[in-house]
């Protein structure tokens, strides 16, 4: 699979690299992160310039040819970021080593999202972020059977436009903050984070209701 991302890479900025590809609304996620940071799938670096200066970022891709593009990218960054190459469904990083984890348009891409989501979750601290910015499948059933339609073709090239992605980070075990919509609810902004461990686990799920899809989408 890497390997059609090291294709896609040469084409990537010129398809893929309009700012008017809701730049705005990946800044003010992005606006969120906090001190030691991992963005996973990075691909050439397009997000970097949005965020927030001073932090300590680590970026991981499985595509050495997406890496290698990002490279200049991650050197004008005003603060500490290396680059890795790296499978998303197994992170080389210790348990809770970083206070937010970031994907953008990544879900689409990694073969298994829920494995990804566990190992995100795994090196995410208790108390932490998780910021995305994903496409994913609409509950609209005309827009939903379209996106299953393209998804016929544009999973030979590595993207699924139908994932169920806020039901996987669910599954994942992390808690839903906030779903914000920044193009129908195909395109969103969510966030979430990691619990700490419970003492008493019966009177916390009962705080929180059964796990499931609490939150409320907000539609700007
Ligand atoms: C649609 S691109 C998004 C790139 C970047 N986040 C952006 O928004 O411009 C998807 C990226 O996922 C990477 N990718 C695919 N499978 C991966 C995996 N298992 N682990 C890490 N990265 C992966 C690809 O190499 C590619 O760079």
């Amino acid at each position: 699979m890497s390997k059609i991302w090291d294709l896609r890479a040469r084409l990537y900025d010129v398809c893929e690299g309009s700012d008017l590809r809701r730049g705005p609304a990946k800044a003010d996620l992005f606006r969120h992160m906090r001190s030691r940071a991992l963005f996973v799938a990075v691909g050439t670096g397009l997000e970097i310039k949005r965020f927030p200066p001073g932090l300590e970022i680590v970026g991981i891709d499985i595509s050495e040819a997406m890496l290698r593009r990002a490279e200049p990218r991650a050197r004008r960054y005003p603060g500490p970021l290396r680059l890795l190459q790296m499978d998303a469904a197994h992170l080389g990083f210790a348990d809770a080593s970083f206070d937010t984890v970031v994907t953008s348009c990544t879900m689409c891409s990694v073969p298994y999202p829920v494995r990804a989501l566990q190992e995100l979750y795994r090196v995410l601290r208790p108390g932490g972020s998780l910021l995305m910015f994903e496409h994913v499948r609409s509950r609209n059933p005309v827009f939903g059977l379209a996106l299953d339609l393209m998804t016929l073709w544009t999973r030979l090239s590595g993207t699924e436009m139908n994932r169920n992605t806020v039901q996987n980070v669910v599954a994942a075990d992390f808690r839903i903050m906030s779903i914000e919509s920044a193009y129908l609810d195909i395109v969103l902004a969510i966030r979430g984070t990691k619990d700490a461990p419970q003492k008493n686990h019966t009177q916390c799920e009962a705080q929180r209701g059964p796990r499931g899809l609490t939150h409320a989408l907000t539609v700007r």
